[in-house]
């Protein structure tokens, strides 16, 4: 078990940022990250070049099914923004450092604020399939740290705190927008699991003794990796199905899609005024 970058990494992650930047003309505030079955939101920006993620040098290529892979950057309204259409997953077989290349990417690129979104198992009994949930906290249960090896001391501290990791400020936004759109949008906790199968329900069982409210394959790396940079977060699960055990049926990626395209335009509409607040709060 390896999992530290290469020698080469930080000089690499400069030639990918040179590669994006020599396509853009404006520079990114607020990055975003486009879950399964998520990825709309990237074709309601203003003035977009979308580029592809094997066009830029090293960017990590998503296999499944449903994470189209482009990075689109163009304008939110009067906000430069940066979204990714797709990202890859450990258990494709990528490093935790590879997972969060494009985190670190946006950083450099001007992002300050990031907005993480993906697919979730809802463990909460209290929730529903195709409602939205505010992510609160996380716990990392992937059994690895996308911050390991010598630390690159441009990225971050090699010890940084994680308390705050879920923006309490972005939280409020989101809470307010969500009242404002009559938007019943849930909160708690995100287990993020290494996958690709999907849980027992005995492991459901324990996410929930715990004390996860959702679960899924993604996002606690990415988050990592941005507070490590000191970006600010908000993430947004769309529950795309009943946990393990949790209804009585068995879980098929089929309708974790199906319920991302269900719920599309109401999770675009959250994300469209969610970046709108996050820009009026400024501090980029
Ligand atoms: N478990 C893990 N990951 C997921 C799930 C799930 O039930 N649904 C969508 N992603």
């Amino acid at each position: 078990m390896l999992q530290i970058p290469p020698a080469g990494y930080r000089k690499s992650l400069d030639v990918a940022v040179d590669a994006i930047a020599k396509k853009i003309d404006i520079e990114p505030r607020v990055g975003l990250i486009l879950g399964s079955g998520l990825g709309g939101f990237a074709e309601t920006l203003v003035d977009s070049i979308a580029i592809r993620y094997e066009e830029i040098p090293d960017w990590p290529s998503s296999t499944v099914e449903g994470h189209a892979g482009q990075l689109f950057v163009g304008m939110h309204g009067e906000t430069p923004v940066a979204t990714m259409q797709g990202r890859v997953h450990l258990y494709e077989g990528y490093e935790p450092w590879e997972i969060v290349f494009p985190v670190r990417a946006l950083s450099l690129l001007g992002c300050s604020a990031l907005v993480v979104t993906n697919a979730a198992g809802a463990i909460n009994r209290d929730f529903a399939a195709g409602e939205l949930m505010l992510i609160t906290d996380h716990i990392n249960l992937q059994g690895t740290n996308a911050c390991l090896g010598a630390n690159i001391d441009d990225f971050g501290n090699r010890f940084f705190d994680m308390t705050y990791s879920y923006d309490p400020e972005y939280l409020d936004l989101a809470r307010n927008v969500a009242r404002g759109q009559g938007v019943n949008l849930r909160e708690g906790v995100y287990a993020g699991v290494l996958g690709p199968s999907y849980e027992t329900p005995a492991e459901i069982h324990m996410l929930e003794t715990i004390g996860a409210d959702a679960v899924g394959m993604s996002t606690v790396q990415e988050v990592i990796a941005a507070n490590q940079a000191g970006l600010r977060v908000v993430g947004i699960s769309c529950l795309s199905n009943m946990a393990a055990g949790v209804a009585d049926k068995p879980l098929d990626h089929k309708e974790v899609m199906e319920t991302g395209e269900r719920v599309q335009e109401t999770f675009i509409a959250l994300v469209d005024d969610l970046v709108s607040r996050i820009a009026l709060l400024g501090a980029f």
